[in-house]
Parts: structure tokens; sequence; C-alpha cells
């Protein structure tokens, strides 16, 4: 009875209706499924091809589903870096009129990788720590905005690259609950406990696996993640004492979390009944203080470290050309047109699903600082951009799962199915030996 199939989306994409939902997903046609490397899962999930793009479609119960699906519309609309919701489909029943599992469809992050497809033979402890250090910065995002996660694991999250470290995606939001209110110590406690033992857990599965570099310390990486969120999660909340004649404090303060990469809502300010003392306390912090700025100066979409060394070359430029004194704006454009575009474009067009182009940029930077380096001199561009192209991107693997048009007229995007496992790359190029 296909007509007891119900869609909830908030924008109906009329390929939904062409999946096979009176098929059990296992046994969805290999036409239809696209295959990349996923995380481990109680519940089946596969990716399939949706009007050109990759959704992930994870079979479940109709209130499980609903109830995640929801969860990831306010985590959008809390701007907390997760995946994107797409449809869930309910009342699915298979050619004989038996009922099938409803099933939850989000859009594949492009671009991410489960922690497990970040390295093809063994995980390297700064590699480990990365991934633990994009994991608790993603934490603290999340109970920032009052979300108790539940099931915090590296197998409940995407990684993405971002300038030589990691940015983390939530993508398992079914034990979620979302206290707009704020989190209590105690629910904060809990997750960062639970964060601890699956990391370790998953960490020593790898080593089970032989994937766990020699010498490494399951547990002290685990470790990591509560150090490194209990560090980010005071500097984004503790409140400061310090005297009516030293507001300078009140400046640093702000730029220190700028520099971490956030904004501040509102800071509340109390001074002391005799007037001596003041007493502050950042309350709402944003995320992405490097990404807006270049958003607003470029167009750039990027992650937040791709955008702070991006901002970095932006202001290089600008003293480069002695144009100090001018708009902020022209500057930026001219950047753009200048040296991000002409680089980005330099990539040959069969090696752009190697790398996001803001990923690519930035190592295009790190590749001109090496080559200079080697050279006691500056190289010019155009010689990095070549060297880099042949030396380095050549022998990367993709990690794009679906590459945009050369044009916005080409209708159809290349799907680049059966994605490697690959390696840390980062880790594995001494840049030396390139130049
Ligand atoms: N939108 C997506 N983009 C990319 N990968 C995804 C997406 N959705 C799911 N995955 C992959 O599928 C895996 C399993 O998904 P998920 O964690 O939601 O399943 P689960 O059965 O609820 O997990 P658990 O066992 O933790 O309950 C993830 O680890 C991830 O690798
Ligand atoms: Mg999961």
């Amino acid at each position: 009875m296909p007509e007891s199939l119900s869609i909830t989306a908030s924008s109906v994409d009329p390929g939904l209706l062409a999946l096979p939902w009176s098929t059990p997903l296992a046994e969805w046609p290999s036409s239809t499924i696209v295959f990349l490397p996923k995380g481990l899962s109680r519940h089946l999930v596969r990716f399939a091809n949706l009007s050109g793009r990759v959704v992930a479609i994870k079979e479940t119960t109709a209130e499980m589903a609903r109830r995640e699906y929801d969860m990831l519309g306010n985590l959008a609309r809390l701007d907390a870096p997760c995946v994107e919701r797409v449809a869930v489909i309910a009342g699915r029943r298979d050619a004989r009129g038996e009922p099938l599992p409803a099933a939850l469809v989000t859009a594949h992050l492009k671009f991410s990788l489960p922690y497990r497809a970040l390295f093809t033979q063994v995980l390297r402890p700064d590699t480990a720590t990365r991934l633990v250090d994009a994991l608790a910065a993603l934490l603290v995002r999340l109970h920032n905005v009052g979300f108790f996660w539940g099931d915090v694991s590296l197998s409940n999250t995407l990684f993405r690259r971002d300038a030589g470290a990691f940015a983390a995606y939530l993508v398992d939001a079914e034990t979620g609950e979302l206290h707009e209110s704020g989190l209590t110590p105690g629910q904060r406690e809990h997750d960062l406990e639970v964060a601890r033992t699956n990391i370790a857990g998953e960490i020593m599965d790898l080593e089970a696996g032989g994937r766990l570099e020699g010498g490494v310390d399951a547990i002290a990486i685990a470790d990591g993640i509560v150090s490194s969120y209990r560090s980010l999660w005071a500097a984004l909340t503790d409140s400061e004492s310090f005297g009516t004649d030293e507001a300078w404090r009140l400046t640093e303060r702000v730029q220190r979390l700028n520099s971490l990469g956030f904004d501040i809502g509102e800071m509340s300010i109390e001074s002391s009944a005799d007037g001596t003392r003041v007493v502050i306390q950042p309350k709402v912090v944003d995320a992405g203080h490097h990404q807006r700025r270049l958003l607003r100066l470029t167009g750039l979409d990027v992650e937040e470290n791709q955008a702070r060394r991006l901002l970095n070359d932006l202001d290089e430029f600008r003293v480069r050309i002695s144009r100090l004194g001018d708009d902020e704006e022209m500057v930026a454009h001219e950047w753009l047109t200048r040296v991000f575009e002409p680089v980005v474009k330099a990539i040959p067009w069969d090696l752009r699903a190697k790398l996001e182009p803001a990923e690519a940029f930035h190592q295009v930077l790190e590749h001109r600082w090496y080559m200079s380096q080697a050279r006691g001199r500056s190289v010019p561009l155009a010689e990095v951009l070549t060297s880099y192209v042949d030396e380095v991107l050549r022998h990367r693997r993709d990690e794009a799962t679906l590459m945009g048009p050369a044009t916005d007229t080409v209708s159809l995007p290349v799907i680049t199915a059966n994605l490697p496992v690959m390696d840390d790359e980062d880790d594995d190029i001494d840049w030396r030996d390139l130049v």
C-alpha cells in the first residue's frame, strides 16, 4: 500500500519519491547506493544518490526518526555544527504489504570523514589529539547552546579538515536533549564521562585491530577530551575580577575569546560595592569569529581555522600592497580576485575532488612557506602552485563525494563513489622532501 507512505520534510525533493522505499534498505540495488566510509552503528545506515547529491539513510522507528529529525532542526536553528536533516519517511511497506522500518534521511556532509577513515594504517598520537580536541570543541559548542548529547563518541562525530586541525560535526542526535535555559554542571559532567569512556573504548578497539601506533596510551588520549573541554569551557564562561584601574583586561578577555574563534553576545559587568573592583562574565558566546569576518569580507564560507589562515594571508596582502589605509572590503575583494581565486582556479579540474578549495589554499600557503624556507628566499606563487599540484595534490586521494559542476549550467555533478580510506596525509608529507 504505497499510498500510506508519509514524508516529512521542510522542502520535499521529488527525487525522494523515486527511492525504493518498499524495499528494505539492506536490499537496495547498488545502482541507488553510494559506497562511502561510515562509522560504526547499531542501525543500518547506507548512502544513496538523491537528485545528484548524496544522502545518508538510517532505518529506525518512526518515533526515533522523527525525534532525531526535530532535534537536528533545533540544532541547525542554534547554529550548532551537525548534519543537515532532509526527511523522515514513515509508513513504509514492502511488496507484500508488510511494514518496514521508518527512515531518517540526512544530507551527507561534504568532505567529511568518520574517524576510522582518516588514516589507512595506524592512528598516530598527534592525529588522535587533534581528533579529540575537535570533539571537545564541538561538545563545548553544543553545551553552550544547551544541548545534552548523551552519546558522545568518535563514531557519532564526523570530521572535516580545517587548516591542519579538524572541525567536528555531530552526526547522531538520537539520544540528545535540548535544555535551552542551559545545562547543569551535572549534565555536562555526564556527557564528559560518556565521552571519555566511549573514546577509550574506540581507541582500544583500534589497538586490538593493530591500528594504533605502538606505545600510544588509549586512556591518555581519552583523558585528553576532559582537559581540552575544561580549558575551553573555562575560557568561554569563567568570570574574572580585576581592579577598576585595569579596564584593559576587559579588552584582553574579548581578544582572547576572539582568538579562540568566539564572539561575545553579552558581557555582564558588575562593580563591587566600594567601586574598586569589577567582575566580568561573558554570557552568550558564538563560535565562528573568523568565519564570520571572512564571510563578510569575501563571501567565502569556510571552517574556522581555514578562515583564520585566509584572513592572515589577506592581512599580509594588505601590507604587501601598502594599502593599510584603504577600506577593508575593497582590499578583500582585490585579494579574492588576485590571490585566492587564481590559486583555486589553477588546480586542474580532475584534481578538484581531492580537497576543499580553502583547504587546498591553506596547503599552498604551507607549501610556499616550506619552499621559501628551503631556498632562503621567497618563491613566486606560480612556481609554488606548480610544485604543489604536481608533488602533493596529485598524490592525494579524493576527499569529496560530490564535485560541483564546472559551471552553473552543467546539470549533473559527478559522483565519486567508492571513496577509498585514506591516510591523514598531513602527517605523512615531509614537506622538506619536496623542495
Ligand atoms: N549525514 C551523514 N553524513 C555522513 N555520514 C553519515 C551521515 N549520517 C550517518 N552517517 C554515518 O553513519 C554512521 C552511523 O550513523 P548514526 O550514528 O546516526 O547511527 P546509529 O545507529 O544511531 O548509531 P548508534 O550505534 O551510535 O546509535 C555514522 O557514524 C556516520 O559515519
Ligand atoms: Mg551512532
